[in-house]
C-alpha cells in the first residue's frame, strides 16, 4: 500500500498474522473532525435519555446531516475502511462498509464484544448486570433469559393479544381526553399514554399510574448520558430496583413479571437487573411509534395503503404493511445511532490488522442515510422492510442483528403497530409542526419527536 505511513503492527501478533500490515491512522484533522461532527453532537443529544435542548439545537443546525457527510468524506478520503481514529489512549476504530456491519455483528460477543468500556460505564448507572454489558457464561445466561421473558425468536409473544388489550384501552383513553379538551396531541400526552401502556405490559395493572417508577429511571438515565463523568447514584439504583423486585413478587400474570416468574434463572441471571432495559428501551419505542405517525398524517398515499392493509395490529410478519412503516421510522430516525464493539483478539481487514482492545463504532445514520449509495435515503419507502430479509448490499440494522439482535424487537412492534392503528382509525390527525415532511421532498436528517404536533380534525 502506498500511503506513505508506517504500518508495522505495533503489538504482538500470532504467527498468523506475520507479514500483514496494520490499518493506518487518519490524520489528526480527520480524526477531529469525527469527533467533532459525529460523536459530539450524538452524544450531546443524549445517547441514553435524550436532551430536549440538545435535540431543539441539533435539528436547528442539521447536525446529523452534517454528521453524515463527514463520514462520506471520511470515507471517500480512506476508502471503505474500517478507518482507525487517532485518539491518544484509546484504540477506535470507525466502520465504514455494510459488509463490515455484518460482519461485527455476526460475530458478537466474541471476537466483538458487546460490553464495551463506553457502554459499561453508561449502563452500569442503572442495570450494571444487564445482558449487554456482560461477559462470558453470565452473558450467555442472561441474553437467554431475556430471549425466553421477550420471546424474541416469534412475532408473536404469547401475552400479546392481552397487551394488545392495553394498548386499544389506553388509546381509548388518550382519545376521549384530547376530545374533551378539544386539545392538538402532543408528546407530552402521548408518551404520558404511553408509559401507562409500558408499566402494565411489564408489570401489570398494580403499576399503571406508577410515575415514580418512570421519574426514578429518568434521573438514572439523565446520569447514564454523562457515563464515565458523573458518579453513579448508588443509591437511587438501590431503590430503583427495590421497586421492581416487589413488583416481580406480584408477579401479574398478565405481564412480562408473570412471564418472568415461570422461567428458570440461574445465581448469575440477576432478573431484575434486565427490567430496566426493558423500561429505557420503551421509550425510543414511543419515540419511533409517534415519527411513525408523523409520516403517516404527511403522506396520504402509504397512509392510505397502511389504513387498508392491517388495522388489527396482528399482521407481524413482513407483510404487513403497518410493521413496515415502524420499521422505516426507525432506518429514517434510527433510535440507537451508536452500536459499539470491543475486540478481544487482533482482527484482520480488507485493510490490514486491527489491534485487540479495539472500540468498533457503527454509526447507524449513516448506513441508513447514505445518499451516495442508497437510492432511497431521504425517501419514506416502507416497501424497503416488506421481505422476508432486508438487502444484505445495505447495512439497515435498526434493532441490530446477528446474536445480540434486540430481543425486544418483535414486542415493540407489535405494540407500535397496534398504537398506530388505534390511533388512525379511532382520529383524523393533521401534523401540525413541523411542516417538512413533504412527500416528494427530502425528509430531514433529524426528527425532534418532542416538536411534534398533531390537530385533531
Ligand atoms: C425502538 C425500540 C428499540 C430499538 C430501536 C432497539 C434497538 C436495540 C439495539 C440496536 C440493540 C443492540 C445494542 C448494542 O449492540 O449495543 C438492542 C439490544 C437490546 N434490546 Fe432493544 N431496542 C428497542 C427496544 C427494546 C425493548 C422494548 C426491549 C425490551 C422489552 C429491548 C431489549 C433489548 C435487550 C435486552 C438488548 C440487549 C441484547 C443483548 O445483550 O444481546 N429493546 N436493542
Amino acid at each position: 500500500m502506498s500511503d506513505g505511513m508506517d504500518r508495522t503492527i505495533p503489538y504482538p501478533v500470532p504467527d498468523s498474522l506475520a507479514g500483514l500490515s496494520a490499518i493506518p491512522k487518519a490524520r489528526f484533522l480527520d480524526t477531529l473532525a469525527i469527533l467533532f461532527r459525529v460523536f459530539l453532537p450524538t452524544v450531546a443529544k443524549g445517547v441514553i435519555i435524550r436532551r430536549p435542548a440538545m435535540l431543539a439545537i441539533a435539528d436547528r443546525l442539521d447536525l446529523d446531516r452534517r454528521a453524515i457527510r463527514a463520514m462520506q468524506r471520511l470515507r471517500g478520503e480512506y476508502g471503505s475502511g474500517p478507518i482507525l481514529l487517532r485518539i491518544p489512549g484509546r484504540s477506535l476504530a470507525i466502520i465504514a462498509d455494510p459488509r463490515d456491519v455484518h460482519r461485527v455483528l455476526a460475530e458478537s460477543p466474541d471476537p466483538f464484544a458487546t460490553a464495551t468500556p463506553e457502554k459499561t460505564a453508561a449502563l452500569s448507572h442503572f442495570e450494571p448486570k444487564m445482558a449487554l454489558i456482560s461477559k462470558g457464561q453470565e452473558r450467555a445466561d442472561r441474553r437467554r433469559y431475556n430471549d425466553q421473558v421477550l420471546q424474541s425468536h416469534t412475532p408473536m409473544h404469547p401475552m400479546a393479544e392481552h397487551f394488545l388489550d392495553v394498548v386499544a384501552s389506553e388509546a381509548r383513553q388518550l382519545r376521549s381526553n384530547l376530545r374533551q379538551r378539544h386539545k392538538a396531541l402532543g408528546w407530552e400526552d402521548f408518551s404520558d399514554t404511553w408509559f401507562r401502556i409500558v408499566r402494565r405490559v411489564i408489570f401489570g395493572n398494580a403499576a399503571r399510574e406508577d410515575n415514580e417508577l418512570s421519574s426514578m429511571m429518568a434521573r438514572l438515565r439523565s446520569a447514564a448520558n454523562w457515563a464515565f463523568l458523573r458518579p453513579q447514584r448508588h443509591r437511587l439504583r438501590e431503590q430503583l430496583l427495590a421497586r421492581i423486585k416487589n413488583y416481580l413478587l406480584r408477579a401479574d400474570p398478565d405481564s412480562l413479571a408473570g412471564m418472568m416468574a415461570q422461567i428458570p434463572a440461574t445465581s448469575q441471571t440477576a432478573p431484575e437487573q434486565q427490567v430496566p432495559q426493558w423500561l429505557f428501551a420503551f421509550d425510543p419505542a414511543g419515540m419511533t411509534t409517534f415519527r411513525s405517525l408523523a409520516l403517516l398524517a404527511s403522506h396520504p398515499e402509504q397512509a392510505r395503503i397502511a389504513k387498508a392493509s392491517d388495522l388489527s395490529g396482528l399482521g407481524q410478519d413482513h407483510t404487513s404493511y403497518m410493521r413496515a412503516v415502524v420499521l422505516e421510522s426507525l432506518r429514517l430516525w434510527p433510535t440507537s445511532p451508536l452500536i459499539l464493539r470491543e475486540s478481544t483478539t487482533a482482527t484482520v481487514w480488507r485493510n490490514g490488522v486491527l489491534p485487540p482492545n479495539t472500540g468498533l463504532v457503527i454509526f447507524t445514520p449513516f448506513f441508513h442515510r447514505d445518499d451516495e449509495q442508497l437510492p432511497f435515503a431521504d425517501t419514506f419507502t416502507p416497501e424497503l422492510w416488506m421481505k422476508e430479509q432486508p438487502e444484505q448490499k445495505y447495512a439497515l440494522i435498526p434493532f441490530s442483528e446477528g446474536p445480540a439482535v434486540c430481543p425486544g424487537r418483535h414486542l415493540v412492534l407489535l405494540l407500535a403497530t397496534a398504537m398506530l392503528s388505534e390511533l388512525l382509525t379511532g382520529t383524523q390527525l393533521r401534523l401540525s409542526s413541523p411542516n417538512r415532511l413533504v412527500p416528494g421532498q427530502p425528509l430531514p436528517a433529524t426528527l425532534n419527536h418532542y416538536r411534534l404536533r398533531f390537530d385533531l380534525i
